[in-house]
């Protein structure tokens, strides 16, 4: 299952050189989700990382697509972690720095009852970390635990891996 989903994410990713900004190397997955056996495998072996969630959370943007499909997958809830500005208060918030820029990430603050949940995170791509490691700031600040991390495709030579929480973290690819 893990074969098959990781040479779907090599052979269907889009490579872009100076997107968003000069000097960064864009991979966009989207043909990988659009493809139905590609997301079927991604959205299935993201699953086995955590079969155990009661919680699945995704990244704004991408992360939302798997965060859908793996949550409906596991029979559980799904959770948007948004970027700021876009869910109504109280929030909580966290700041990051990108690849590219700084950003801040949000969740609710109050109306989904978040103490103890064992939460699955999901995104993407680990590029240098520090969205992931924002949003997973914001469940342990919510009294949540994360039971893993996992991203479709891992840019290991931006070291994203050493800024993350003490959580497991998977990758389909790593690059
Ligand atoms: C991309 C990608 C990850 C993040 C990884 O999202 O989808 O979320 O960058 O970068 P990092 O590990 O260096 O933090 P982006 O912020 O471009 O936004 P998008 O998902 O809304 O397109
Ligand atoms: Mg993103």
């Amino acid at each position: 299952r893990t074969v098959k989903a990781a040479d779907l994410v090599e052979r269907l990713t889009r490579w872009r050189d100076d997107f968003p900004t000069p000097g960064v190397r864009f991979a966009d997955l989207t043909p990988v989700f659009a493809d139905s056996e590609g997301f079927r495998a991604v959205v299935d072996c993201l699953a086995a990382c955590a079969p155990d969630a009661d919680l699945v959370a995704g990244i704004d943007a991408r992360g939302f697509l798997l965060g859908a499909g793996v949550a409906a997958t596991l029979g559980t809830g799904v959770l948007a972690v948004r970027k700021a500005g876009k869910l109504p208060p109280p929030v909580l918030r966290r700041e990051y720095h990108l690849e590219y820029g700084t950003a801040a990430l949000e969740i609710p603050a109050d109306g989904v009852a978040l103490r103890g949940r064992r939460v699955l995170l999901l995104d993407d791509v680990l590029a240098t970390g520090g969205t992931l490691a924002a949003a997973a700031e914001l469940f342990r600040q919510a009294g949540a635990e994360i039971v893993s991390a996992a991203v479709v495709l891992e840019l290991e030579f931006l070291n994203g891996r050493a800024v993350q929480g003490d959580y497991p973290l998977a990758s389909i690819v790593r690059i």
